[in-house]
């Protein structure tokens, strides 16, 4: 993409209304627009990451061998009668009516559309188990819609429901997701800690949310400094082995990691003192085993072994694509803007061009551009005739992680300048090695 013929619309200024510094570079950087409380335009820069976020979440999702499908935003309320919910979910749920006078809602969460699909069409024991999937659009009408997109009354997530025979196999279900979890926050460049999470009104102790640490997060959090020294690395894992998901499971929560509504004083005083640590995090998703509570509700039964009907267990796992876009960059930035992770960068390279319209300069440039994109990457090539100081601003802000610099002065020794966004370093070396050195980082991702 050519700058001069891009969407950006970046901000000079820094929006009054924006308290944390993702809303704000948000908002600087053009990646979205508040249309009204809560709900927001994704513009292109921003639908570039979210879409990247999105990917990783559907690869990780399918490599453990999880069914994507699509369910609609706005559902009857049949179901949710059905289930007790209608009643149950007060405020939040945004209530329509359509022109025949039918309830319809517009869903907060999914779990009745999924059971109803599966009792549709499952209905023996041997088409078990089964995990169903989305990412999609969802809609809770929260009372204080704060800090851009992390907390929104329209985000879009990623939900899956999980169908097992038994509570054991059920259980298998919320390991592998909690192995997906983990290597998909990784992935993004983003360390998310499994904390054991309230369960609510539903009971039961099989829950955890996923926290990134930040200061600007809305949970209170408590943990063992052991936990953020785990990193689930580039390990092989078998998802259908039950040993090797309970082992991952096992190391990432054995130590103390609690939010404020599980947190217990007691236990945590019996972490040694000099390793407990209390902060704030972005709860980024949360697994949930809740047994037969939809299943039973709802007759969601398939034939067992013996021929006798029996109630599914299931689980349900989500994660926060829309609210990971601004834990990104909570976690990833500094007072110039945005310092993307190479795993969800709207653009792999930006190129700045010091002197447009200098007839080898802007063939240097054409011919790198050229070379990236024949390697599969998407450079952001700034053409336009501004002054370098404000295209280096407008790189740093929009946070790609590298960029080639191109001009008259350095092209007479053959040389461009390969700048790192995160560590400022930069190094100069021909157009070609350049191209090397980048393709490298990308290699593989
Ligand atoms: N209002 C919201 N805006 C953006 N993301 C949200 C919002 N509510 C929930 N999420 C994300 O969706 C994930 C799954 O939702 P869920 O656990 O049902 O939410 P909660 O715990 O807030 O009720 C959460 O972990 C969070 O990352
Ligand atoms: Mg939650």
């Amino acid at each position: 993409m050519r700058l001069s013929r891009y969407f950006l619309p970046v901000l000079k200024e820094t929006p009054a209304e924006a308290q944390i510094a993702s809303h704000r570079l948000m908002l600087r950087a053009g990646m979205v627009r508040q249309q009204s409380a809560g709900i927001y335009s994704w513009l292109p820069l921003g639908l570039k990451v979210l879409r990247n976020v999105e990917r990783i979440v559907h690869e990780e999702q399918q490599r453990a061998g999880h069914i994507p499908l699509l369910m609609p935003t706005l559902q009857s309320a049949d179901l949710w009668k059905e289930s007790g919910r209608y009643d149950a979910y007060g405020e939040e749920l945004l209530r329509l009516t359509d022109r025949h006078g039918r309830d319809m809602l517009y869903s907060p969460t999914a779990e009745e559309l999924f059971t109803d699909v599966f009792r549709s069409y499952v209905k023996s024991y041997k088409d078990l188990p089964l995990t169903l999937y989305q990412i999609q659009w969802k809609f809770r009408d929260e009372i204080r819609p704060r800090f851009g997109v992390m907390r929104g009354r329209e985000f879009l997530m990623k939900d899956g429901y999980t169908f097992d025979l038994t509570k054991e196999d059920a259980l298998h279900a919320y390991n592998r997701h909690l192995v997906t979890y983990l290597r998909t926050y990784e992935r993004m460049g983003l360390q998310a800690i499994p904390m054991r999470a309230d369960s609510g009104p539903i009971g039961g102790d099989d829950t955890h949310e996923f926290l990134v640490l930040a200061d600007t997060g809305e949970s209170e959090v408590f943990y063992d400094s052991e936990i953020t020294d785990l990193s689930f690395g580039d390990r092989e894992i078998d998802y259908d082995s039950v040993e090797q998901c309970q082992a991952v499971l096992e190391e990432f929560t054995s130590r103390y990691a609690r939010t404020d509504e599980t947190h217990d004083a007691a236990l945590f005083e019996q972490v040694p003192e000099a390793r407990r640590r209390v902060a704030r995090g972005i709860e980024v998703g949360q697994i949930f085993y809740f047994g037969t509570k939809y299943s039973e509700a709802m007759g969601a039964t398939v034939q067992g072994p013996d021929g006798k009907p029996v109630p599914v267990h299931m689980g349900s796992h989500g994660i926060g694509v829309s609210r990971l876009v601004g834990a990104l960059i909570e976690a990833n930035h500094d007072d110039r803007g945005i310092i993307w992770p190479e795993g969800v960068t709207p653009f792999h390279v930006g190129i700045v061009n010091l002197k447009q319209g200098d007839a080898e300069a802007d063939a240097a440039c054409d011919s790198l551009y050229a070379s990236f994109a024949a390697l599969g990457l998407d450079p952001l090539y700034d053409d336009t005739s501004e002054r370098a100081g404000g295209k280096f601003a407008t790189m740093d802000l929009i946070g790609l992680p590298w960029r080639v610099t191109v001009g008259p002065r350095g092209l007479k020794n053959g040389v461009v300048e390969v700048t790192s966004r995160r560590t400022g370093e930069s190094e100069e070396m021909t157009p070609e090695m350049a191209v090397e050195k980048i393709a490298g980082i990308y290699a593989g991702r």
